[in-house]
């Protein structure tokens, strides 16, 4: 499959994506560059999210509180160079929608006009709901997230399972519930089990994407490096590896090291030559 360039199927758009409910399932893939990006929309995937993840799985961080605005419009501006088929979601960093409505507006302007975000993500239900409201009054399509939000870690106590106590999973309902109303047009659900999941997709007019819900969400999301293997540390339970990229590339590392070495590399064909007349005319230089 091609990239958008040379491929006949549609641009993906929020719309689209909001109309996909009770169709086939919707699939979603993080990419944080130029290259990611081209893989994922080779591949057919519909949705590139610019996840916050970025902090973790390309700089290192433990946490993706650890990224800012400007992070994130750079990884953004990166991925929309690649001109994917795919929808861009650009992921709103930690304390980038919680001040105000105005500068929550403002913020998301920047991940649009000069990230190229097609569509925005944040976390939190009924406590963001005001921002929500804010952003989709602005014509900004917004996807909502809750569940494990990554940038509770410090209010969670950790990256813990959400919703397994039956006030905690009437509350989520009722953020999916709040978000839906305010006119999200997908809601990330990560981290939950699967029996809320599978009512929140049941009560909602809006696709539900999960990851670690189940598999009775109307989609599903993975992380590019988690998808690739070339993620580093304990990974959750929800993450399947399909291929390992890690090995091949130290592989191809090590063959580049060897071939050096051995004196393989360059051959003939790697190589600049000169014209016989330059080379005799700077022989007889000497
Ligand atoms: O930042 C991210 O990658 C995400 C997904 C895990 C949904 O938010």
């Amino acid at each position: 499959m091609d990239s958008a360039a040379g491929d006949e199927r549609p641009k993906v758009t929020a719309p689209m994506v909001r109309a996909r409910k009770g169709g086939p399932p919707l699939i979603m893939a993080t990419a944080y560059d130029y290259p990611s990006a081209r893989i994922v929309d080779e591949a057919g995937i519909e949705i590139i999210l610019v996840g916050d993840s970025v902090a973790n799985v390309v700089h290192g961080h433990a946490t993706t509180i650890k990224v800012g605005l400007d992070t994130m419009v750079l990884h953004t501006s990166a991925v929309a160079r690649a001109e994917p088929r795919a929808l861009i979601v650009g992921d709103m960093p930690w304390l980038t929608y919680h001040l105000s409505t105005e500068s929550t507006i403002e913020n998301a302007g920047r991940l649009i006009r000069e990230g190229g975000a097609e569509a925005i993500k944040l976390e939190g239900g009924r406590k963001r709901l005001r921002m929500v409201k804010a952003l989709i009054e602005t014509e900004i399509p917004v996807m909502g997230h809750i569940g494990l939000t990554p940038q509770s870690v410090h209010a969670m106590g950790g990256h813990r399972v959400q919703g397994k106590l039956v006030d905690d999973a009437r509350g989520l309902i009722k953020d999916a519930h709040a978000l839906d109303e305010a006119g999200v047009f997908a809601l990330v659900l990560e981290g939950i089990p699967d029996l809320v999941a599978d009512i929140v997709t049941k009560e909602v007019s809006c696709p539900t994407i999960g990851i670690g819900a189940g598999s009775g969400t109307d989609g599903q999301v993975l992380v590019f490096h988690d998808i690739l293997g070339l993620a580093y540390g304990k990974t959750p339970k929800f993450v399947r590896h399909f291929a390992d990229l890690h090995a091949e590339a130290v592989e191809g590392m090590r063959s580049f090291r060897q071939a050096v070495e051995n004196g393989s590399f360059p051959n003939d064909d790697e190589t600049y030559h000169l014209s016989e007349e330059v080379a005799k005319a700077l022989a007889e230089d000497k």
